[in-house]
């Protein structure tokens, strides 16, 4: 099963069963990745200038490849960016 799949579950089923309360510490999404070092930015433009696929991006920098904790927000991250340019 692919491990990006069961932690999107996780994070969803934990978000359904948890009341919504106000005072409840809403987790921030993350901007960079740590373990390589690079920006989401960056790894949007180096997409975007090289017209690579995500996957040779994330192989040739390292980025979502030691922790992997960035990769669900990465790719939300990229997701808004080509919804707000096809606006
Ligand atoms: S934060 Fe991206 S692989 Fe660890």
């Amino acid at each position: 099963m692919d491990f990006y799949f069961v932690f999107d579950r996780l994070r969803d089923g934990m978000t359904e069963t948890l009341p919504a309360l106000s005072c409840r510490p809403q987790p921030r999404a993350m901007r960079a990745c740590e373990c390589a070092g690079l920006s989401f930015h960056e790894i949007a433009c180096r997409i975007e200038a090289e017209g690579l696929a995500l996957d040779e991006v994330l192989t040739r920098t390292g980025c979502g490849r030691t922790c992997t904790a960035c990769v669900p927000d990465l790719r939300a991250f990229l997701a808004n960016r080509s919804a707000r340019s096809e606006r």
